[in-house]
């Protein structure tokens, strides 16, 4: 709820105008950060508010910031033109809660590494790219849809945390099969690890039964409950 009403506060701040020269001066750090993110795209205008001469990187095009100053949410959405891969400077974005990349068919290899330095991440949204490889612990997540892309990784080899709330890795190209822990993710509300490459029983448990067979459909040989019982 308190993330919520963060997001919504966010939200008021970037619609209002007036508040530009007062509120939005963004620190060094952040600034810096965000420039080195730009640069690591080619051939879209998407950034083209992103300037170094403008101290108030608040504003520019998909970047919140918090009512201190500090860059809280980053959004690069709708994009075919942009190419390229998220940067490892994403993960200098201390105080950043929300990361979205989606429908940019031209971001291609994986989750850098240092995402797993954010502590406040609790939501990452890159449904609908081209990513692939595996993906870094990030315990503090509460939503994670990496749907429609291309991750390869076991399933049972992340580290997903506890805290998730809304889990989707739909169609991609997990292997391996669901891990046990998944029924300690008490918080878990949505789940859909369909058109994957997953195989074995379906682990019983509190969590996993919460969902319909839509959940784990079109798998390589995931079976059991609610699937087919396993031969
Ligand atoms: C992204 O595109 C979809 C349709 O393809 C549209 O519904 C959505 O509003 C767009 N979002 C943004 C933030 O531009
Ligand atoms: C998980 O959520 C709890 C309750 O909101 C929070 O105290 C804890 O710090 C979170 N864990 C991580 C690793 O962020
Ligand atoms: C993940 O994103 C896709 C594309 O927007 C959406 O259709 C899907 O419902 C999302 N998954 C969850 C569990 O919210």
């Amino acid at each position: 709820m308190a993330f919520l009403l963060n997001h919504l506060l966010l939200l008021l701040l970037l619609a209002s105008p007036t508040l530009d020269a007062v509120v939005f001066k963004c620190s060094a750090a952040d600034r810096r950060a965000l420039l080195a993110i730009k640069s690591a795209f080619t051939s879209t205008n998407y950034f083209a508010s992103w300037t170094e001469s403008d101290p108030y990187c608040c504003h520019w095009k998909g970047v919140g910031c918090n009512p201190l100053f500090s860059v809280s949410g980053l959004f690069v959405i709708n994009d075919s033109s942009l190419v390229g891969e998220i940067p490892a400077a994403v993960g200098d974005l201390a105080n950043v809660f929300v990361i979205e990349f989606y429908n940019l068919p031209g971001l291609t290899g994986s989750i850098p590494s240092s995402l797993a330095n954010l502590r406040r991440l609790v939501l990452l949204n890159l449904h609908h790219n081209s990513l692939s490889g595996s993906i870094p612990a990030m315990p503090s997540l509460r939503y994670l849809n990496l749907s429609f892309n291309r991750f390869e990784f076991v399933l049972g080899s992340v580290d997903l945390g506890m805290n998730l709330t809304v889990l989707d890795m739909s169609h991609n190209r997990i292997t391996g099969s669901i891990p046990a822990q998944v029924n300690q993710m008490l918080g878990l509300t949505k789940l859909d690890l369909s058109h994957n490459r997953l195989c074995g029983q379906i682990p019983t448990g509190p969590v996993t039964s919460r969902f319909g067979s839509e959940a784990y459909s079109d798998n390589g040989c995931l079976c059991g409950a609610p699937l087919p019982a396993c031969l």
